[in-house]
This record gives structure tokens, C-alpha cells and sequence, in this order.
């Protein structure tokens, strides 16, 4: 159990974030929580535990976290037609590049952090067709795999994990992550899309993160 503080539309407030090994502790915890008055509990959880929620609480986000230890990799044959560069630096050509795909993936556009971030950018016969963001000081990809729309279902997506598995041995690290927040917290036709694939890539854990709130 971990006590955090998190900016909720600029304003701090206290928080808890609970990693649960078993999920019947679940309302006892919580009445014990509840009584501390914290305003917000993320709780960390299998992704096929069932929770029995008490009746005054309810989920306001959804989250999953998945993990691939290296020496456990089981993922599908990637495509090697698509050569990938790497971006420890980069400039606006570059910016532009991936603005384009993440245009053509998910709709809009973020950046890439100096620092934090080795781009990935896939190229099939010179045109650029995805991007991944590699973090470099904890091994997540940051973001998410993204590919464009046209070349969906080539295993451009798959590629990004061979890239982030070697990425992450090389840097001394013993599993690479992705995090999607779900769009709703039932999740949304592109949510079931990203996990249908994170999946089929069978991650070695995978966990989701719930955002508890007070019933009023
Ligand atoms: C999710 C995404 C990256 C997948 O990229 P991709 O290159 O099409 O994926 P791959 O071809 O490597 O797919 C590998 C496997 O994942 C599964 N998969 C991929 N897309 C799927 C879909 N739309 N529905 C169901 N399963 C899917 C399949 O099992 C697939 O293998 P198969 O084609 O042999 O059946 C791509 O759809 C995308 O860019 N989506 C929008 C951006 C996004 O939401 N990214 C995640 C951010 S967290």
C-alpha cells in the first residue's frame, strides 16, 4: 500500500494506491480505508480477479497494466519486412512523422519527453506506418504501440515488442510494460482493440488499475 498525492485538475489531493493479492480482503479493506478518509484509492489487481464491490463504492477508471518478463516471451511472429529506426533525439521531420501516425491511430498527437523516451518508428519501403515511445528509465512503452489505420493486421504492432524486449535486455531490465487507460471504464471499441492485441501477445502478468470513489 503506497501513500501517493496526485494533481486532480491542479489541485493535490492524498491518495492511496493498493496492490491486492486477494480480492475477498476487499471490503474490509476498504471499510478500514474509508474511514481514513482518503479520497481516492487506486487499486491494483489481477485482470481476471471478480470484485465484490460494497454498495458506496464505485469504479470511476480503468486502467490495465501488463508486464513481459524476457525470459518468459511467447509473442507472434513479428513483421520483418518494416525496418525500425530508433530516436534518441529528434527533430521536427521526426515530430512530424509521428504526429502523422498517431493521427492515423488513435486521432491525436503526443509528443515524445527528452529523457524519458527512445522513439521507435517503423518504416514499410521508406513510408512511415508506426511509432512506439520506449521509456528508457523503466522499460514501458509509453503510450502504446501505434500503427496506421491502412497497415493494421501486419504484425507492424507485434514488431514494437521484439524492439522493446531488446531495448529493455540491453538496458539491464528484466520485463517491459504498456499501460492503456480505458476510455470508458466498460471500455470503448478501440480500448477492446489495443487489449485484444496486447494480449495476443500473451504478457506474462496482467493486471488492471481501478480508480474507487464514494457513492454520495
Ligand atoms: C492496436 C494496434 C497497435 C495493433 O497493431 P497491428 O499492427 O494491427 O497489430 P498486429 O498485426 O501485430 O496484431 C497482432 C495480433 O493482435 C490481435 N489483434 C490486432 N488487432 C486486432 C483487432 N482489431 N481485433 C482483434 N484482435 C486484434 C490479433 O490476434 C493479431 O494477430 P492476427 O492478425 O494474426 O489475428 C493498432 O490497431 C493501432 O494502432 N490501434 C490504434 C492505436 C492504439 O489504440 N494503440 C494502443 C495504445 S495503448
Amino acid at each position: 500500500m503506497l501513500r501517493v498525492e496526485w494533481l486532480v485538475r491542479g489541485r493535490p489531493r492524498e491518495g492511496l494506491l493498493v496492490a491486492l493479492r486477494d480480492p475477498s480482503q476487499l471490503t474490509s479493506l476498504l471499510e478500514e480505508l474509508l474511514l481514513s478518509h482518503y479520497e481516492l484509492i487506486h487499486l491494483l489487481v489481477d485482470e481476471e480477479a471478480l470484485l465484490p464491490l460494497p454498495p458506496y463504492c464505485a469504479v470511476n477508471a480503468h486502467s490495465i497494466l501488463y508486464f513481459w518478463h524476457l525470459d518468459q516471451l511467447h509473442l507472434l511472429e513479428p513483421n520483418h519486412q518494416v525496418d525500425v529506426e530508433l530516436h534518441e533525439e529528434w527533430n521536427s521531420t521526426v515530430e512530424e512523422q509521428l504526429r502523422r501516425v498517431q493521427k492515423q491511430s488513435w486521432g491525436f498527437y503526443i509528443p515524445p519527453r527528452a529523457g524519458d523516451h527512445l522513439v521507435l518508428l517503423a518504416k514499410l519501403n521508406g513510408e512511415v506506418v508506426g511509432s512506439a515511445y520506449f521509456n528508457v528509465n523503466n522499460a514501458n512503452l509509453d503510450y502504446g504501440v501505434h500503427v496506421v489505420r491502412s497497415h493494421w493486421r501486419k504484425r507492424i504492432g507485434t514488431r514494437f515488442f521484439y524492439e522493446a524486449a531488446q531495448q529493455a535486455k540491453a538496458r539491464g531490465f528484466s520485463c517491459f510494460s504498456v499501460v492503456r487507460v480505458l476510455r470508458r471504464v466498460d471500455g470503448t471499441s478501440s480500448d477492446r482493440r489495443a487489449l485484444s492485441f496486447y494480449r495476443a501477445n500473451n504478457p506474462s502478468v496482467r493486471l488492471k488499475v481501478l480508480r474507487l470513489v464514494l457513492k454520495p
